[in-house]
């Protein structure tokens, strides 16, 4: 448990939050969830929620977040909306699996930090992930790391994020950003005609493990690259490879500077009513979990003309990459898979201009139409 950040990020399209438990279980518009369970084992001090929204494509594949939810209910909720995701996101990623999640209630600081995490725990959490007989399969997600998924496999056969030494595949940034890549040549396909990032001017907020593998891709590709981040080690990392790479003082020097391109790899939320009226970027594609601050953004977005790469879509490379670890994990094998984001992100861009509909909807109706037809209407 020394690890300080996951390695895998797995979230799926940001959904609502509001609603009670049981309404969002059971609600009609999609089809609802299929199964969730609620763990206690009172002498580790567990307390977990697993939600599977869907097994319709293969067993239900997303991370476990270990978070001090301000109440069960919410963290019930949260279980849910986040499970929904991973079915959209697994969906469009070609994956062979459903989406779930799983949440563990509580400070997920180590005990001697005063928080509830302990070996005893998560071996706990290990055995209900095992009493679902390979219906779920996680993996890490916010507040759980490598080496706490390497105690969780002790006790079953579906567990993926682990370290290399425990038959994992470790780091996952490097798949994730090159997905990204992939999304951002079918975006300049889609817009300018040609799947390379050759010339344009390409804006990367966020220089941390995914962001700084992006800019070596772009870089190599022939772009014109300026970062921003709030951390200067970051800064001074990829300025040491590449002193080529401009810098921008911060993330709104950034978007209201020239830009072909603009790649949020920070944080949730970039695009909102401030930035998007700001952005000079024609085409928007990044890293960053649930880049769109509300619902309507995309169509905000749609509206000044700028090709919006769904945030879900392109960062499936780490989604890519434990899912091929539950058949002993090879690079090259989850590279090719993950290659195919560049098909999935033009499909999505096509499917948006024939239908008239943002391409945050379009994705959504493919990921949609691929469940209903693995469970046969
Ligand atoms: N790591 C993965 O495999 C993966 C997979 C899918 C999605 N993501 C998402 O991609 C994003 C980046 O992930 P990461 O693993 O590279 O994280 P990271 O923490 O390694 O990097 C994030 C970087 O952003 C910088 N940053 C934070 N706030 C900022 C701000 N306001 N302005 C500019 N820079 C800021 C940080 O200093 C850091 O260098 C996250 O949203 C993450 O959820 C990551």
């Amino acid at each position: 448990m020394t690890d300080v950040r996951p390695t895998v990020s797995v979230d799926g399209p940001a959904v609502s939050h509001a609603g009670n438990p049981l309404s969002v279980l059971f609600q009609s518009d999609q089809g609802g969830h299929e199964q969730v369970v609620l763990c206690q084992d009172r002498e580790s001090g567990l307390k977990a929620v697993i939600a599977l929204h869907s097994t319709a494509l293969g067993p239900a594949l997303g991370g476990t977040r270990f978070h001090a939810y301000a109440s069960d209910e919410e963290a019930v909720l949260d279980a849910l909306n986040l499970a929904r995701g991973m079915s959209y996101k697994n969906a469009l990623a070609g994956l062979d699996h459903g989406g779930g999640k799983a949440v563990i209630i509580g400070d997920p600081a180590s005990t001697e930090q005063g928080g509830i995490k302990s070996e005893e725990l998560l071996l706990a959490y290990g055995r209900f992930v095992a009493s679902l007989g390979g219906r779920y399969v996680t993996a890490c997600d916010v507040g759980t790391y490598v080496a706490d998924m390497d105690v969780v496999a002790r006790e079953n056969r579906w567990t993926t994020g682990r370290s290399p030494e425990n038959g994992g595949a470790g780091d996952s940034s490097v798949l994730t950003a090159f997905g990204v890549f992939q999304g951002m040549r079918a975006s300049a396909q889609h817009l300018w005609g040609t799947p390379t990032l050759r010339g344009r001017r390409v804006g990367v907020a966020g220089v941390g493990k995914v962001g700084h593998h992006l800019v070596a891709h772009l870089v190599e590709d022939g772009a014109d690259v300026v970062i921003t981040d709030v951390r200067s080690e970051s800064i001074d990392r990829v300025r040491t490879t590449y002193p080529q790479v401009t810098v921008a003082d911060s993330t709104s020097a950034l978007i209201t500077g020239e830009l072909d391109v603009y790649a949020p790899c920070a944080l949730g939320g970039a695009l909102d009513d401030v930035s998007v009226p700001a952005l000079t970027a024609k085409v928007v594609c990044g890293a960053a979990n649930n880049q769109l601050a509300h619902p309507g953004v995309e169509k905000d977005l749609a509206d000044r003309g700028v090709l919006y790469a769904p945030d879900y879509v392109v960062n499936a490379g780490g989604v890519i990459q434990v899912a091929d670890e539950l058949h002993g994990f090879d690079f090259d094998r989850a590279k090719a898979k993950a290659t195919k984001i560049y098909d999935t992100t033009l499909a999505i861009f096509d499917r948006a201009q024939s239908e008239g509909i943002p391409p945050a909807e379009a994705a959504d109706r493919i990921a949609e139409q691929r469940m209903a037809e693995a469970r046969g209407h």
